[in-house]
Formats: structure tokens, sequence, C-alpha cells
């Protein structure tokens, strides 16, 4: 080379970049993160070469040793990643030939940084969603331990946060067991839609030599290769599924760290959480703060910016490859690493958390909780229509609260006052762990329900 041009592409170039132009257009500072995956990529590439006779069987071998020395070279910290190299993928073949000479120039033969990059990301996400599914499963046991301890603890169940009707603390955990066990469903079906091979696509059109796509595809763990080599190096689907899965699991999240946020609280006291994910304040010492649950409550912010961010970048990009698409990278890095360490921190706030059982109870009986319970009992015993029993249930609550006491400490002779078929009997409905014990449809709140549950979900997660 006679000039300071890229010696990767520069032939008809008669200078170097701009320092600028060298700034905006490199990757390497975030996409070194994907050096495992472009070196199994072109590993697989080069086997492939060989055994279609592309490339003889001594140039594939000294590639797939050398680049087994730039992997450790990599991973035990003594690469010199160089930004005038643009990406990882130059940086590892410039690498490469340093170490094995001519070869190493023979790699690049069939394919293009545009398949190249397509499969590095696609693999990268993979392992996210994978990383995710184990994580999931993770929190769902840690939850599945608190719901078996507190099957039939009562607690209030709330709509509107207003006091509804007790529930159990078992039937409460398992609630966010099934949503993140549909997250784990989201993050399952992008991983399979997204197992299929870029490589091979080359730079838009395919290649002419005689490449065995399925052979890469196989080697790499993808189900089978892409099917149109434009699609296949233009498509960041994968990427925008796997942050719209992560988007959802992140707002399940943030709805739970906002409930224990609510519940450590000292007008709550329902839990106490443990000191290792809590901090202090600086200037008032009696301050113990849910600042991991904060911090999982804001996560979804980063997540779904990063796939409103990935979104618009891809809008409106025509076929093929476009620069835009380098710019797909850091926001999923950013959204994959802030889930990982929420769903981390979820575990284990879960797992160390300790429910205040006697103050749920109490809570569980506060607001006329069971005045549903009443207006079912007038409606089984004394076969009134639920509308009007709704009426002289609302009487009765209306009775109470200008008492000042609960439904269940009214005399039997003022309820009978408002409806005088009532008896005894009503009393057996008014406290919270009847209600709870006779919610037993299925799915509801019913000690005997949350087991099944338990079991049920034991049994899949095993
Ligand atoms: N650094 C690029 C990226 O991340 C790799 C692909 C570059 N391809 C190209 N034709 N310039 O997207």
């Amino acid at each position: 080379m006679t000039n300071d041009s890229n010696a990767m592409w520069g032939g008809r170039f008669a200078a170097g970049p701009d320092a600028i132009m060298e700034a905006i257009n490199a990757s390497i500072g975030f996409d070194k993160r994907l050096y495992a995956q472009d070196i199994a990529g072109s590993r697989a590439h080069a086997a492939m070469l060989a055994a279609r006779g592309i490339l003889t069987d001594s140039d594939a071998a000294a590639i797939r040793e050398g680049l087994l020395t730039v992997l450790s070279e990599i991973e035990g910290g003594t690469f010199r990643f160089r930004t005038d190299l643009e990406d990882i993928h130059m940086n590892v073949e410039a690498r490469l030939k340093e170490l094995i000479g001519e070869p190493a120039g023979r790699l690049h033969t069939a394919r293009s940084r545009n398949d190249q990059v397509a499969t590095d990301f696609r693999l990268w996400v993979r392992d996210q969603c994978d990383a995710a599914d184990a994580a999931l499963v993770m929190l769902m046991r840690a939850l599945l331990a608190q719901a078996e301890a507190g099957a039939d603890w009562v607690m209030p169940g709330f709509t509107h946060l207003q006091v509804a009707q007790p529930v159990t603390w078992g039937h409460h955990m398992l609630a966010y067991v099934e949503m993140f066990a549909r997250d784990r469903g989201r993050f399952s079906d992008a991983r399979t839609r997204m197992n299929e091979c870029p490589l091979g696509a080359a730079a838009l059109a395919g290649t002419s030599f005689p490449i065995d796509r399925a052979a890469t595809a196989e080697a790499l763990g993808f189900d089978r290769p892409a099917a149109n080599s434009l699609d296949a190096v233009s498509d960041r689907d994968f990427a925008l599924e796997f942050l719209s899965a992560a988007a959802i699991c992140a707002m399940h999240l943030s709805r739970m760290a906002e409930e224990l946020v609510i519940w450590s609280s000292a007008q709550f006291r329902f839990v106490s959480l443990s000191d290792r994910f809590s901090t202090g304040s600086s200037i008032m010492p009696q301050k113990k703060n849910p600042d991991a649950a904060e911090l999982i409550r804001a996560k979804i912010g980063r997540i779904l910016g990063a796939q409103v961010a990935l979104l618009t970048v891809m809008k409106g990009l025509p076929l093929a490859y476009s620069k835009d698409m380098q710019e797909d990278k850091e926001q999923v890095f950013d959204a994959a690493d802030s889930l990982m360490l929420a769903l981390a921190a979820m575990e284990g706030m879960v797992r160390d958390m300790t429910a205040n059982v006697e103050v749920l109870e109490t809570a569980a009986a506060a607001g006329f909780s069971t005045a549903t319970d009443l207006a079912d009992w007038l409606v089984r015993e004394l076969d009134m229509a639920f509308r009007d029993a709704h009426h002289v249930t609302g009487t009765l609550v209306a009775l109470a609260e200008k008492k000042g006491c609960d439904l269940a400490e009214l005399p039997l002779e003022e309820m009978r006052s408002v409806h005088d078929g009532i008896t005894q009997g009503v009393f057996d409905v008014l406290g919270v762990r009847n209600s709870v014990a006779s919610r037993t449809s299925y799915g509801g709140t019913a000690p005997d329900q949350v087991r099944a549950q338990i079991a049920r979900w034991k049994e899949k997660l095993r």
C-alpha cells in the first residue's frame, strides 16, 4: 500500500479517512462484545470452505487454529483493539493475518461483513434469550418458595389500590409466576423465529462459490439457513423481538418492584426487605430504602427506549444492508444488561424478603373486605337476587361505618333491622380466613387452589 488507506478495502482509495470519519464509522468500541460469536462464525465458515474444496485443508486448518489463538488473546486481555479497523470482524481478521500470514486473506471468500455481522449478532441475541430464560426460572422458583411458605397467609387483595377482597399471599406470588412464565414463552418464541442462519448470504445477493449453507447453519446451532439473502443481511427483527419480550418482562418487574416499594413502607409494613437489598440514608439515620426495587422499577425506561430507538433506526431503510444498522448493537447490549441485572436483583429480593404475617392478616380485614362474602351469603342462604343482596350489604356497610366497627362486629339484631332474614350463620363468612377458604373456583385464592397451582408449577420447573 502506498497510502494510509484501509488495508481491507482501501484498494480504490487514495487517502485514508478523516479522524471524524473514523470516529463516526467505528463500531469496535462496542461490537468487540461479539468476539466469541465472530470467531465461532469464522471457524464454521473456514471448515465449510475446506469441505467444499474452496479452501485447501491446510489453509483452513491454519485459519481455524489461528482464530483460537485470537480468541485466547481476547479472553486473556492481551489483544489490542484498533479503531482504525472499524469493527470486530476486521480486528479479528487483521490479527489473524499477523499470526498466520497469507491464508488469513482467504477466510473472507464467499462472505461479507454484512452476513457476518448479521450472524454474529443473531448468535449473541440468541444467547441472551437463553440467559433471560434461565434467570426467569430462578425468579419463578424464588416466588414459588414464597408461595409455598404462605399458601394460606391472608392479605388484602386490591383493586384501584383500595382494599377489595382478602386473598392469600401464595396466590399473589403465583400471579407473578404466571406473568414471568409468559415472558419465558415470548423469549422462547423469539428464539425459535430468529434461529435461521444469515451466513452465506454474503453482501446481499448470495455467492457464486459452491458453499454449503446448511453446514454452517448446523455448525452454529441454527435450525436452517435463512432463505432469502437480501432479507438475511437486512433483517433485525430478531433484535426487535428480543427487545419487545424484554420490555414486557421489564414492565412486569417494574410492577412487582412498585408493590415491594409500597409494601415495605412504614404505612403498609407488609414485608421487610433484607439489608442485602436495601440502602440507608446519609442524613436520616432511621431510613432503610428499597433502592433495588426502585432501580428495577426504572429499568423499563432504558429497555423500552432501546426498542423505540432500534425500530426508529430500521424504519424506512431500503433493502438490503445500510450502515444505519450498525446502530443496532449498543441499545440491545444495554437493554440485555439491564434486564439481566433486574432479574437477578428481583430474585434476590424475593428470596430474602420476609412477609409480616400478622400485619397482612389485620390489613386483610380492614375496609369491609368481606362485604362480597356477605352479599354471596344472602344470595345463597336467602335466595336473594345478587343486585338486591348488593344493596342490603351496602346498607350494612354504611351502618358499620357509622358505628366505626367492622361488619363482623355488627350485632345480629342490627343486621336484622336491615333485613330480617339474616341469621347467626352469616358470621361464618365474615372472617377473612373463611372468605379465602371459600374461593375454591379454579384459579381462585383458596389455599387448596393455591397449593394445587404450586404443585403444578413445581412439576413444570423441575
Ligand atoms: N460494523 C458493521 C456493523 O456493525 C459491520 C458491517 C459493515 N458492512 C459494510 N458493508 N460496511 O453493521
